[in-house]
């Protein structure tokens, strides 16, 4: 049976709750809609801070994060399902604040500066969107103050601009990157599946195909992964590539000649129908950039 957490709206009632604990608080900052990607978080933080550490759940839909013309207002809200899937994993507080209770002195004046890597792929698309996501982590941690927090590797850029952002303003919190889940087709789990209609739910299964033709070809260097990729994305129907890109995991450019056994990413964002998808997966190059 599964023990209802704690819900806290306002920072009052968070600071409350914590107050309650002394063990190593862990942290997963959501924005709700729930899924079973959310809850391997929630148990892949559970597993660092153990059985007596508080695990949070912030469930905050962060306007400053959205620019104009994106689905802030359509974005799925479901407090009461999201509740439960948190009781099912063992959550013990679930902090569900208003946007004044995140931003009380309204549209904030000071925010993080992502810096440079903010200005590719996801944040020259969505101008804006990292320093919004920076500065609603920041102040989550200001209030939760975790010892860990866990991120999907789904969003891999914001996953990396978070580590950059705890090292360069020394946060003092661990990171913890969690693996992406999928459906048994390969669909990665993501809140923004539920708009696609059943055709569109059928074409968005490219993305991965496309990735896992990319880790396949790896073999043969970066050039052919992309190539394999390609040949995917043009036997696919109903995908608009936004792009697809070879980078090192903390995304920098590759040098043109790297040995066997590089690590890098793949990374991919495509519209199907009105909604834009995201993904990414690890390679481990053979030969070199070219080859
Ligand atoms: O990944 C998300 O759901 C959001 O970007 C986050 C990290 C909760 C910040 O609003």
């Amino acid at each position: 049976m599964s023990t209802a957490p704690a819900l806290a709206h306002t920072r009052e009632e968070l600071a409350t709750l914590l107050a309650k604990h002394d063990d190593p608080v862990g942290f997963v900052p959501t924005m709700g809609a729930l899924h079973e990607g959310h809850a391997s978080l929630m148990r892949v933080a559970r597993e660092r801070i153990g059985d007596d550490g508080p695990l949070v759940v912030s469930v905050f839909v962060n306007p400053l994060q959205f620019g104009p013309g994106e689905d802030l207002d359509r974005y799925p809200r479901t407090l009461d399902a999201d509740v439960e899937v948190c009781a099912r994993e063992g959550v013990d507080i679930v902090f569900a604040p208003g946007v004044d209770e995140v931003y009380p002195g309204g549209e904030p004046q000071v925010t993080v500066d992502p810096g440079p890597l903010a200005d590719v792929l996801e944040g020259r698309i969505r101008p804006g969107h990292f320093r919004g996501v920076l500065t609603v982590v920041a102040k989550l941690f200001g209030l939760v103050r975790p010892d860990v927090a866990v991120f999907g590797e789904k969003d891999y850029q914001q996953l990396a601009l978070i580590r950059r952002m705890v090292l360069d303003l020394n946060m003092g919190v661990e990171v913890v990157g969690a693996e992406t889940v999928r459906e048994a087709d390969g669909l990665a789990l993501s809140s923004r599946n539920r708009y696609l209609d059943p055709e569109q739910r059928e074409q968005a299964v490219a993305l991965s195909r496309m990735l896992r033709a990319a880790q396949d070809a790896a073999a043969y260097g970066a050039s052919s992964a992309l190539a394999a990729a390609r040949a995917e994305l043009r036997a696919a129907q109903g995908v608009d590539l936004d792009y697809l890109v070879v980078a090192d995991p903390g995304l920098g450019e590759l040098p043109d000649d790297v040995p066997a056994g590089t690590e890098a990413r793949v990374l991919v964002a495509a519209r199907v129908g009105p909604t834009r998808l995201i993904d990414n997966m690890p390679l481990v190059l053979g030969r070199g950039k070219d080859s």
